[in-house]
């Protein structure tokens, strides 16, 4: 079984394994217009990492998935604007750091959000998902929220039925037609 591990528990040289911030920053794929590509996107948010919002799954010592999460207005990302204007230049990496912004405060009505969750292509269907999807509500429990949010992308059909699984109920259709996510809730009290 998966050994699942705060971050920021890891010590230092562990957290400067490459492998992790590969892992972590390649979630956002729905972002790709304003943060690029895999390899672009770990090197916007590679080194802006909120160990403290990520829990990872090891599996004989390899990382192999992780679930990010977000309350008190800090989640997995530390908003930085110097590897934007690295990337793109100014103007353009200032605009695309200010749409990266909007999305990030989009999300802050959200007590708790689970904000992303990957497992390795070669780790999925032994139940690594579900076991992050777990250990991060009880993250959540552990601080005292009482129920924890996420969007889904309305394709990701495979992701809502894990979280489903897991106890999360679908939220109201939105009014806002963009991003195309579906809301989901999960309730703590009456699960854990
Ligand atoms: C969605 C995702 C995280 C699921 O990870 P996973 O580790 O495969 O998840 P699990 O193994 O817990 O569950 C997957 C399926 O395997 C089944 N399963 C779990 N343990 C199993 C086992 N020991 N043997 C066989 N099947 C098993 C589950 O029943 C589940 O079936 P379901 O989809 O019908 O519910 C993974 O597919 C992924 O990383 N996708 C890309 C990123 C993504 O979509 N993220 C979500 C964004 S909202």
């Amino acid at each position: 079984m998966a050994k699942i591990v705060l971050g920021s528990d890891l010590t230092p040289e562990a957290l400067a394994n490459p492998q992790l911030a590969h892992l972590v920053t390649g979630g956002r794929g729905s972002l790709a217009f304003l943060i690029g590509d895999n390899a672009c996107r770990e090197r916007l948010l590679g080194t802006s990492i909120h160990w403290d919002r990520v829990l990872l799954a090891f599996e004989d010592g390899a990382a192999v998935g992780y679930v990010a999460f977000k309350h008190h207005l800090r989640g997995p990302f530390a908003l930085r604007p110097q590897p934007f204007v690295r990337e793109f230049g100014w103007p353009m990496g200032w605009l695309r750091f200010a749409g990266f912004c909007l999305s990030e405060l989009r999300e802050w009505r959200y007590p708790f959000l689970l904000y992303g969750l990957r497992v390795s292509k070669t780790a999925r269907h032994h139940g690594i998902g579900s076991a992050l999807v777990q250990a991060c509500c009880q993250q959540a429990a552990a601080r005292g929220f009482k129920e924890v949010f996420l969007e889904v992308p309305l394709d990701n059909d495979r992701a809502r039925a894990l979280y489903l699984h897991n106890g999360f109920r679908l939220l109201r259709k939105r009014w806002v037609p963009w991003p195309p996510v579906r809301s989901m809730q999960r309730r703590l009290e009456a699960v854990l």
